[in-house]
């Protein structure tokens, strides 16, 4: 046994492969480098689900298959009201739980299309503003952001958030992944497998961690004010967010990848500024606190940047991070699905025995 299940192996893949010593990501035999500013969302879809769910258009018509199954999902968002005091994940997770479960490419297409529809209903929601139906003939990045703000985005901002969906689509056998392919295993359906999903990404150690990266650089508010703001956080007890990872012992690449799309998107200097020196202070202090522990940045630190400079509001990140993460949930399940058993793994009974006669 092994606390975390740490270095654990529990599935082949042929999804996507994280070498957490060197820092890589190959996603179906392709580097992230040659992926995440390359190719859009739709594109994505294709490379990871091409071969795993039989009917699954590509081309122009997967990009009209998603943008009539945003469509046919906007009446959700009209005809369920969600009780007031539901986080926007909650929202997502609650509207998702309305679509019936199944095994085939349609379920699949409305899975991808859903939080497209659910995460812009559900900021709009929170701001007491009436959801924006679907543009079926959009990319699914650009509708996103017209749903959300009520504008057409520019090509760039449209590009950029491609590129983060691109960035986080499948990442190794991570929480969400597990559970997801646990589900799916018991063959209750990709409905059941990406609620999961969802379900283990709202955590603040996995991906709930980019809305309390926002709240660190306001508090912060000057870049001179950065060490002493975080060595008072971890005087707290605190975990500093966008730093650490179980699998990467060197800093995240995605990261990197992030920092680019950002740069491409010409986003605030000052802003970015403010939290490349975050950053610094933050390495240095985690490597004078922890000099046997190798913390680097992980992809939420820059994603809190991406999505901000986009409009999303911090609570909706995690519903973001979920759209592009639909794709690799889905891989995965159909690959477990396909060639794998029921996931039931042993524990060791560490409790009272019974008493035994004498
Ligand atoms: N800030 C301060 N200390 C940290 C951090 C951090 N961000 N991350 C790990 N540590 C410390 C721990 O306190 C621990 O110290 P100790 O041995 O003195 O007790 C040591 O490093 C090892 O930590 P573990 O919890 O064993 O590492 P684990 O692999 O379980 O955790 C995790 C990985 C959860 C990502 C962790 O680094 C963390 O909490 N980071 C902050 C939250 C975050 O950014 N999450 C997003 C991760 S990326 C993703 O899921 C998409």
């Amino acid at each position: 046994m092994s606390d975390g299940l740490e270095d654990v192996v529990a599935a082949h893949t042929t999804l996507s492969d994280v070498d957490g010593g060197a820092g890589r990501l190959v996603i179906r035999g392709r580097s992230l480098d040659d992926l995440a500013g390359r190719m859009a969302f739709e594109e994505m879809v294709t490379l990871m689900l091409g071969g795993l769910l039989p009917g699954l258009p590509s081309g122009t018509a997967l990009s009209a298959a998603l943008g009539a199954a945003r469509t046919a999902l906007f009446p959700i968002v009209l005809r369920m009201p969600l009780p007031a005091n539901l986080s926007p994940v909650e929202a997502l997770r609650a509207w998702t739980a309305l679509i019936p479960d199944g095994e085939d490419a349609g379920t699949a297409l409305t899975l991808l299309a859903a939080p497209a529809v659910f995460t812009a209903a559900a900021v709009r929601r929170a701001r007491g503003l009436e959801p924006i139906a679907p543009n079926a003939g959009l990319s699914q990045a650009a509708d996103t952001l017209r749903m959300l703000r009520g504008d057409r985005p520019s090509a760039a901002e449209a590009a950029a958030l491609d590129a983060y969906l691109v960035t986080v689509a499948d990442h190794g056998l991570n929480a969400s992944t597990f559970a997801a392919r646990v589900v799916a295993s018991t063959r209750a359906g990709l409905v059941s497998a990406e609620l999961a999903g969802i379900s283990a990404l709202k955590g603040p150690l996995h991906g709930g961690a980019p809305g309390p990266v926002i709240d660190m650089l306001d508090a912060i508010g000057e870049p001179g004010d950065a060490r002493a703001w975080l060595e008072a956080a971890l005087d707290r007890g605190e975990r500093l967010m966008g730093f650490g990872h179980r699998v990467y012992r060197v800093r995240d690449p995605r990261a990197d990848a992030l920092k680019a799309a950002l740069r491409r998107l010409g986003a605030d200097s000052k802003r970015l500024a403010l939290a490349e020196a975050v950053e610094q202070a933050a390495l240095a202090i985690l490597r004078e606190r922890k000099p046997n522990r190798p913390l680097d940045t992980n992809v939420e630190f820059y994603t809190a940047l991406l999505l901000e400079a986009l409009g999303f509001p911090p609570e909706a990140f995690t519903c973001v991070f979920a759209m592009g993460r639909t794709i690799g949930w889905l891989a995965h399940a159909q690959e477990q699905i396909a060639g794998g058993r029921l996931i039931r793994p042993q524990s060791v009974y560490v409790g009272p025995r019974p008493m035994q006669a004498a």
